[in-house]
């Protein structure tokens, strides 16, 4: 028991928390209390001053709900961890064994509550509704009320999203087209606006001057794919297909559409595009966030032409990962047993790597020099197409000496679809090829 104690105790004084202010994509994110931040499918909402940031509280073990989960924050790079807002249900449409995914929260103008919109399944996909829940306070308990109801009947579909217009009036996107208008309480469904053609899963719109933008992904699951984009004048269209909004073949800089959040900072707009970088079963540990600034052309069309790894939010200018050479060479493992172990002087690291079709989850840790574990994490080499950089950055600790090990754990991302379709890795290569300190 006392070694307990005196472990906890040094855990603490070892961790120190730093603020960033750069948001980088495709790692691990801690909040600001070092635990991992938890909000997959997620949406951002400005109330009061603050983000917040809504997601699926993913586990790592299952797809069962897990609850959705908020975090709050000042400049959209540190987050602090508010609350599971609507935990497991005891029963029903989120109850144990139900799935719940993509919440999106907005303020209903009329009345003042926080009305929640999110994906609610069965876990073999096959019972889908978009669940409807309420709160007075932004970060409160939510309340479930059942489905969105449009002409008194569920609406019995998958992936959606939400958007709010300038007027404050509030829509509900629907994979493959639909794009329904919301009563003026935000409860129910009020008119089918339009049915857009050619559109996929994962709907993600947002209004820039006055075009209006809608993402969308191919349907892969868990899998990435090359996203594409429509722009309208109206929300009831024209819509025109416009084509993809990333290299063809990076699948989207290996993530998924969730939801546009136009970062606005004195006269400028930053419009950031949110995707998930799933890593399916453990979610909760690896899928991670990928945030990238949206370029736009005179012709109001979009791009996200290259990958930034760290960006600055405000400025939207690509920055620096602080850190000074320490490692650099080729270290490919595919079997438990086998570590590369790097000792370093400084307060913490980041870590660069391949992932491939190949790739499994490493576990990398980092100890103290008594050898105390103070922190572990599993990161995921796995992509359909292969990408050279940044998989890891640690948690900040106190300058000190330090041994950080890298192991691979023999798993890999895999997983069907609900037609039994195979997706994810083969191997569980994980290839190392540079480590900073700083
Ligand atoms: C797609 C959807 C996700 C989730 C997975 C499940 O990626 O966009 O929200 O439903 O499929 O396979």
């Amino acid at each position: 028991m006392k070694k307990h104690l005196l472990s906890l105790t040094a855990a603490i004084i070892t961790l120190t928390i730093t603020a960033h202010d750069t948001i980088i994509s495709g790692i691990p994110w801690y909040d600001d209390n070092g635990d991992i931040i938890n909000a997959h499918g997620a949406c951002i909402v400005e109330d009061g001053g603050k983000y917040w940031l809504f997601g699926e509280y993913k586990s790592d073990t299952t797809n069962a709900f897990p609850g959705f989960g908020c975090y709050s924050s000042s400049d959209l790079v540190n987050w602090h961890f508010e609350r599971v807002v609507l935990p497991v249900q005891p029963s029903g449409m989120l109850g144990p064994n139900s799935v719940g995914e993509r919440v999106k929260v907005m303020r209903c103008p009329s009345t003042g509550m926080y009305v929640m919109l999110a994906h609610t399944d069965s876990l073999d996909y096959r019972k889908p509704m978009v669940g409807l829940a309420t709160s007075p306070t932004i970060n409160g308990d939510y309340t479930l009320h059942g489905p969105l109801m449009y002409k008194g009947e569920p609406i019995r579909k998958w992936d959606m999203g939400t958007f709010q217009d300038n007027d404050g009036t509030g829509y509900l996107l629907i994979h493959h087209g639909p794009v329904y208008r919301l009563a003026s309480d935000y409860m129910s469904a009020d008119s089918l606006v339009v049915d857009i053609k050619g559109m996929g899963e994962a709907p993600a719109m947002f209004r820039r001057g006055n075009t209006y933008y809608i993402l969308t992904s191919g349907l892969t699951s868990w899998e990435r794919n090359d996203n594409w984009y429509f722009t309208a004048h109206s929300i009831a269209g024209p819509w025109t297909r416009k084509g993809l909004f990333c290299p063809e073949g990076s699948l989207t800089h290996n993530s998924q559409a969730t939801f546009v959040y136009p970062i606005v900072h004195n006269s400028d707009t930053t419009y950031m595009y949110m995707g998930d970088r799933w890593s399916f079963p453990h979610q909760a540990s690896s899928a991670t966030y990928v945030w990238q600034p949206i370029s736009f052309s005179s012709d109001n069309s979009i791009s996200i032409p290259q990958y930034i790894e760290a960006w600055n939010p405000y400025s939207a200018q690509a920055a620096e990962i602080p850190g000074r050479d320490l490692w650099s060479g080729t270290w490919t493992a595919d079997s438990t047993g086998n570590k590369l172990v790097i000792p370093f002087h400084g307060s913490g690291l980041a870590i660069y790597g391949t992932t491939s079709n190949r790739g499994g989850y490493a576990r990398i840790s980092v100890y103290d020099t008594s050898g105390l574990l103070l922190h572990s994490q599993l990161v995921d080499f796995y992509s359909k197409v292969s990408h050279n950089g940044l998989v890891y950055i640690s948690r900040d600790y106190h300058p000190g000496n330090y041994t950080a090990v890298i192991e691979p754990t023999g798993e890999f991302p895999v997983w069907s679809n609900k037609k039994g379709h195979r997706f994810g890795s083969t191997a569980c290569t994980v290839t190392i090829s540079r480590v900073t300190v700083r």
